[in-house]
């Protein structure tokens, strides 16, 4: 049974990668039976050379590499997947052809243009070992965002850029990237690796790189860094405009039912509402009578205020603060155990006359969130 199962993922696992490259773009040779050859292709290709200079790090990476003089500026990540490529694939149905065909477009293959993250962009392979790219000895991956978007829409793009090529052995794609976004703009127009992998891993096909006689892929992944449109500002606001609100309630006995909230009503630029619970809430309830300041608008900021009950006959107004973020049940501030029943209904005490009951609230400091956009 397990060996059965076994062989039918692996069969599963053929069927994926002939659909898969069935999909991705097949280099025909007849894109190159008439190459052209001029000076603005080698000024280009100078341009890659210089670009790549800056770009490239490998450390220990590479079996073939020898004695650095490249100026470091980036770190680069290698790594393992399987998912094929986000952006784009280019298949040469033979390497060592295709490095022969170049040997005239300046040692490169360019792709047709594709789409990615709202920018026009093309791929660029260098997987000739005659050309100076990558000393001779590396194939070279670039990409170059198309500058006529560059141009109309905005004047820089920020992308991250992932470099891939397919293990047939391990049925695996290697990917190469630098941990940073890329910044690209008119006087930078491309990015790329000098270095990316050793001409001689598909030369040889006992380096897994080859399959199916001479066959290899490349792929990018470009990912487009939008900034985000809109954000948000928080701020601790304390001194309140407006911090003290009374609230009367009169026939406070006929109002005995779960809970009973105030009008709306404005403190500090933001409006609030106040909610009574007359026989308590939570672990108050059936013991104190519970008193929460809510959001009307929903906020879910920091609050500092003072709950209080006021005592119509004398001076000993009950009053406690709230500090903090809002309880998740209530969505708000309050205090559970704000006065005992008992004390409340006390005829002696002065907080419920002629079944009048009057609440304040003063509020001290609250942060505000504003969202902005561009
Ligand atoms: C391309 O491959 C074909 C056969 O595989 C070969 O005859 C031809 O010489 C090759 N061309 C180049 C430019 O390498
Ligand atoms: C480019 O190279 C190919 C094969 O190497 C050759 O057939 C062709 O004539 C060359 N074209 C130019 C313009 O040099
Ligand atoms: C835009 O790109 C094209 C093709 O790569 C190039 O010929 C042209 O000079 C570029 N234009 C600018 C303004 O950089
Ligand atoms: C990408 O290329 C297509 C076809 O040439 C064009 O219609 C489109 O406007 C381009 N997009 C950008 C963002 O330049």
């Amino acid at each position: 049974m397990f060996t059965e199962e076994k062989k039918k993922n692996t069969s599963n696992v053929s069927v994926f990668v002939y659909c898969f490259f069935c999909f991705v773009f097949v280099v025909g040779v007849v894109r190159f039976a008439k190459p052209y050859y001029n000076l603005q292709t080698l000024m280009e290709t100078e341009a890659v050379i210089e670009d790549g200079l800056l770009d490239v790090e490998k450390s220990g990476i590479l079996p073939f590499h020898s004695g650095n003089h490249h100026k470091l500026s980036q770190s680069v990540s290698e790594s393992t997947r399987t998912r094929p490529p986000l952006s784009y694939t280019v298949k040469f149905e033979s390497f060592s052809n295709m490095s022969n065909l170049v040997k005239n477009n300046s040692g490169k293959y360019e792709s047709r243009p594709f789409s990615a993250g709202g920018y026009n962009w093309t791929f660029l392979i260098f997987p000739n070992a005659d050309k100076p790219e990558g000393k001779n000895t590396y194939v070279s991956l670039y990409v170059r965002i198309d500058n006529s978007s560059l141009i109309t829409y905005q004047n820089e793009v920020y992308a991250w850029i992932k470099f891939l090529t397919y293990r047939s052995d391990k049925d695996t794609y290697e990917e190469l990237h630098a941990t940073e976004a890329q910044r690209f703009h008119l006087f930078k127009q491309q990015y790329g690796m000098l270095e990316f992998r050793p001409i001689g891993y598909y030369t040889n096909p006992a380096y897994g790189y080859l399959f199916n006689g001479e066959q290899c892929v490349f792929g990018v992944d470009i990912v487009v860094a939008k900034p985000s449109a809109t954000w948000e500002d928080v701020t601790y606001e304390e001194n309140i405009r407006d911090p003290i609100l009374d609230w009367t309630i009169t026939d406070f006995s006929t109002h005995n039912h779960g809970s009973y909230s105030s009008d709306t009503f404005s403190s500090g630029g933001s409006n609030w509402i106040l909610k009574v619970y007359p026989n308590g809430v939570g672990s108050a309830t059936g013991k104190s009578l519970s008193l929460y300041l809510l959001s009307a608008s929903n906020e879910n900021g920091y609050v500092k205020a003072k709950l209080r009950i006021i005592d119509q006959t004398g001076s000993n107004n009950v009053d406690k603060q709230v500090d903090g973020w809002p309880n998740a049940q209530e969505k708000g501030w309050g205090i559970d155990n704000l006065i005992p029943l008992a004390d409340l209904k006390d005829p002696n005490k002065g907080y419920l006359v002629n079944d009048i009951i009057k609440f304040q609230v003063e509020i001290l400091a609250f942060s505000r969130t504003k969202s902005i956009s561009k």
